[in-house]
């Protein structure tokens, strides 16, 4: 549990609390570069951090991300028009650039200076692998762009998609670091009668067959240990064969986490507040896959006989069709007889037990077992982060490093073998797929 003054600092994000400095020092997603297809394009609205932001694509294609409410008497600017040199407002014709300054006045005399002493207030913007993302935090703090791997990534290689959560931030990574919940919430069955197709046994199983390892050992046993980034978790399982399988998570601050994957995983699962009540779960690919069916080089995960939408290669913003106010169409008699939840779809079975839990959960009311080390561990990090940065300015943790060494992997361990070493750069199925990345394809 945590004190409700920690559960304070934990979950609200807004200007002048300690979560909302701290996450206002990393870069952070905005929005998706599609839902700026091309210079002129309409602009979008943008509530971020519990800012509300306008965001357009000016003439020359650059993203600007400024204030909703126009510096002259707050008329939204989202209802402005998006002209070659910037956004001008509706009202009465002020024009801003992408920096935010006033670039026109036309409603004051010809000889007038005022518009430049005008400004909206501004966010850089830094495009990469199909987000706009921007740093809103000093500008005497801001720190190079952390480039999880999408810099250097071809655009036809782009997929970054983003989904709508109504609850706090924090709850909805939980869900990403709680490994334990895959053998219950996401469980069916039918899981008990998958036929041993032989890889139970020492190294990689089959996708389907972790559904098998995830039914048969429902409690896993968890290792945490800290990272220069955050930490990396393993959730360990014994298998129906008596091997050990491991699951291995990553969390880097304050808002990613990259999920367990066979061999591994570079997928980012980011999840930016919009405010202290409702977020963004963003994903976003970072390596040209070694495999053309999956994603970052890991083959695709295996949804067993749920619905979702995270089967197919779609970028952009998924659409919600499951939703609170309709119970998540929980379907009882199913529930009842084949999948624990009752829920099709995969992700909004995550969605109905993160959402149900209200807004923002009172944490003071808990009681956490042994699986929650992870959640207790990335509360921990982040909540003593915002305490020092408040305290003594003390720089938050993971602004510089190399962001694409950082794997998340499974596998069923060789006697013997230390799952640390799963998903690093000395790892040789890290070293095999990564080769073939580089290697050109035939007729090349
Ligand atoms: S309110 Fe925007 S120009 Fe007047
Ligand atoms: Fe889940």
């Amino acid at each position: 549990m945590l004190s409700q003054q920690d559960n304070e600092i934990l979950t609200r994000v807004g200007p002048g609390t300690p979560m909302g400095a701290l996450l206002r020092r990393y870069w952070t997603p905005a929005l998706l570069s599609s839902e700026l297809p091309a210079p002129g394009c309409d602009p979008v609205r943008v509530r971020l951090l519990g800012e509300n932001l306008v965001a357009f694509r000016d003439g020359t294609g650059t993203v600007g991300l400024i204030q909703e409410n126009c510096p002259h008497r707050g008329a939204s600017l989202y209802f402005g028009r998006n002209e070659d040199c910037g956004l001008r407002c509706a009202y009465h014709g002020w024009q801003f650039d992408t920096a935010g300054n006033c670039v026109d006045m036309p409603s004051e005399p010809a000889t007038s200076s005022f518009k430049e002493r005008v400004k909206a207030r501004a966010y850089p913007v830094h495009e990469s692998g199909g987000i706009a993302w921007t740093y809103m935090g000093p500008a005497d703090t801001m720190t190079p762009f952390r480039d999880f791997g999408t810099d250097s990534l071809p655009q036809e290689h782009h997929l970054a998609a983003k989904l709508q959560c109504y609850c706090n931030w924090v709850q909805t990574m939980e869900g990403n670091v709680d490994t334990a919940h895959i053998s219950w919430l996401h469980s069916w069955n039918g899981a008990a009668d998958i036929p041993d197709d032989g890889s139970d046994k020492p190294g990689y199983p089959s996708n389907r067959m972790t559904w098998k390892f995830w039914l048969h050992d429902r409690a896993p046993r968890l290792e945490v240990e800290d990272t220069w980034y955050g930490f990396r978790y393993a959730g360990l399982r014994t298998t129906p064969n008596g091997h050990t399988n491991v699951r291995i998570t990553e969390y880097v601050a304050p808002y990613s986490t990259i999920i367990a994957a066979i061999p591994y995983n570079t997928r980012h699962l980011m999840v930016v507040p919009i405010d202290d009540d409702n977020c963004w779960r963003y994903t976003f690919d970072t390596t040209i896959p070694a495999n053309p069916q999956g994603h970052g080089g890991a083959p695709l995960f295996d949804y067993g006989p749920f619905e979702t939408p995270f089967t197919r290669r779609v970028g952009g913003i998924t659409p919600r069709n499951y939703l609170a106010e309709a119970d998540y169409h929980i379907d009882r008699e199913v529930q009842r007889t084949t999948t624990f939840s009752g829920v099709a779809d995969f992700v909004s079975q995550d969605l109905m037990v993160t959402e149900s839990m209200g807004p923002i959960y009172d944490r003071s009311q808990e009681h956490l077992g042994t699986i929650d080390k992870a959640i207790i561990r990335m509360r921990n990090q982040l909540v003593r982060s915002a305490k020092k940065l408040a305290a003594d300015d003390t720089p938050p943790p993971a602004l510089a490093g190399d962001f694409r060494s950082i794997r998340g992997a499974d596998k069923i361990l060789e006697d013997g073998q230390d799952w640390r070493v799963l998903g690093t750069d000395a790892d040789p199925a890290v070293q095999e797929a990564e080769a073939a990345i580089r290697q050109p394809a035939a007729g090349d």
